[in-house]
Formats: C-alpha cells, structure tokens, sequence
C-alpha cells in the first residue's frame, strides 16, 4: 500500500528530456560593431565529438515498456534483440559515447574496475568470442555490428579483493546499454559463453574476470531468426510489478 502511494505521480507532471546537455541557448543578434555595421556571424567551432548519432523518439512499438510513471526514452524503449542488422557497420568513433558513459559510472571507493574487449564484425576478436559463445547465442549474436567482453577487475594493484566489481562492472554496463539506446543503438548482454576460451583468447590476468558478453547494433528482420527465437522476439516483454520488488517504502 505504501509502495503504492509514494510511487504514483501526477498525471501531467512535466518529463524530463533524455539528453540534458544537448539543450542550445536562444542565439541572441548581439553583432554590431561599433560603428553600427553588422558582424558577419561567427563560423561555429567543429564538434569535438565527430560522430553525431541518430536520436531515436519513443515510438509505439508494442516492445517499449509500459511503466506506471514516466521513464526516459532510452530506458523504455531498451530491450534485448536477437535479430541485428548484419549490414549495419559503425562509423569511426561511433562507440565514444558509449564507452564514455561506461568510464562515468559510479563505483565502490571510485575504483573503476571495468575493463572492455570491443570487436566489431570483421575483426579477429570478433570471431574469437563469437567462437567462446554458447550455442544458443552462436545462433544469433553474429550479426551483431560488435560484440563486446564485460570484464572485472576483481583484485587491485596488491593482489587484495575488490568485491563490488562484479557489481560496478554491472551498473557500466547498465550505463552504457541506456546510452546506446539513446545513440539508436541495442544492446543484449549474454552471460551463456565459455570464460576459459575468452580468457585464453585474450590473455586475460587473474585477476581480470569475462563476466558477460554484450552484442551491440542495429534492429535486423526478425524473419533472419530461427522459428523459435523469432517468437521471442516478437513477444511483449514483461516485468514483475513496482509493488512486488519494492520490500520496504516506508
Ligand atoms: C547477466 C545477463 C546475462 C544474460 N544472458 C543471456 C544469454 O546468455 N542469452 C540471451 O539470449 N540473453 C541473455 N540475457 C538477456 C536477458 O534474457 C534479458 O535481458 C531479459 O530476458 C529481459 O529482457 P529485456 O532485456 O528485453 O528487457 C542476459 C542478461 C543479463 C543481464
């Protein structure tokens, strides 16, 4: 009941935008010269960033949460395909934000124990963990633009135990899967591959451990899907409700 109350909202409150930066200031025509003639505008600097992503809207696709408040565009509309677009290559670059939303997560004592392998289709790496997969993720996750290692530091400099690193390498993850999508890009983690053989592949340390595996890309014809994860794909994705997963809202 509690949980109920303090987590229902008002219908018309206002929605945050998805991208808070991006918001540009009115130009203001402040370019006479002193002698009243007018300045030829300035040219804008380049961007920084050279790879402008598209922005995707909420649509109505029947795969977009229904959620009981408003959420951001980029967490509604998330979810795990199977189906990737095997034309789609990503643009120089194009991984920047991603990675750079990962590498501003939030972690245990600002430890920062993630560590990425990221392929793109083509690549020697690619093949290397396409091969570590297990069968039921072989059987899609090719046609992926990359597939990317998710891996933990678990031990620090000293060899001692990092022990929230699983869990900050998940909430990077969960950072960068909300960034994509709100780049137009998906991502579907997978924790079904051999860890010996990515770790063998990739020489990685004792302390560095393949935790999951994310396909990241564009949506592709589901018809490209074997019969029975065409289905999955189609089907509405569910959720256990607010009440049930909150224990206490005091
Ligand atoms: C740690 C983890 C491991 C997962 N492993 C697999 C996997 O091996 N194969 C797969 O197809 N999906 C895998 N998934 C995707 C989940 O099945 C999916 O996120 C879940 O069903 C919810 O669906 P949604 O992401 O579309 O909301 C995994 C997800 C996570 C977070």
């Amino acid at each position: 009941m509690a949980a109920q109350r303090t987590l229902s909202v008002r219908r018309n409150a206002a929605r945050a935008p998805d991208r808070g930066n991006n918001a540009r200031a009115p130009v203001v025509a402040l370019l006479q010269t002193r002698r009243g003639s007018p300045r030829a505008p300035r040219r804008r600097r380049a961007s920084a960033h050279p790879y402008e992503p598209p922005r995707p809207k909420r649509t109505d696709d029947p795969r977009t949460a229904t959620t009981s408040a408003p959420v951001l565009d980029s967490i509604a509309t998330r979810w795990s395909p199977r189906a990737f677009d095997a034309d789609h290559s990503l643009p120089e670059g194009a991984l920047r934000g991603v990675f750079e939303a990962a590498r501003w997560s939030a972690s245990a004592s600002n430890t920062q124990p993630w560590r990425f392998i990221i392929a793109r289709r083509g690549s020697e790496s690619f093949a290397k963990i396409e091969a570590a997969l297990m069968g039921f993720n072989q059987a899609w996750a090719g046609t992926a633009t990359a597939l990317v290692v998710n891996v933990a530091e678990t031990l620090d400099v000293e060899g001692d135990e990092q022990p929230w690193a699983a869990y900050d390498l998940g909430q990077a993850v969960a950072s960068y899967s909300l960034q994509a999508r709100s780049e137009g890009l998906y991502v579907h983690q997978m924790g079904g591959f051999d860890r010996q053989a990515i770790r063998d592949s990739f020489e990685l340390s004792a302390g560095q451990e393949p935790i999951s595996v994310a396909a990241i890309g564009l949506l592709g014809d589901t018809d490209q899907l074997p019969d029975a994860l065409r289905e999955r794909e189609l089907a509405p994705r569910s959720r256990r409700p607010l009440e049930e997963i909150v224990l206490v809202n005091d």
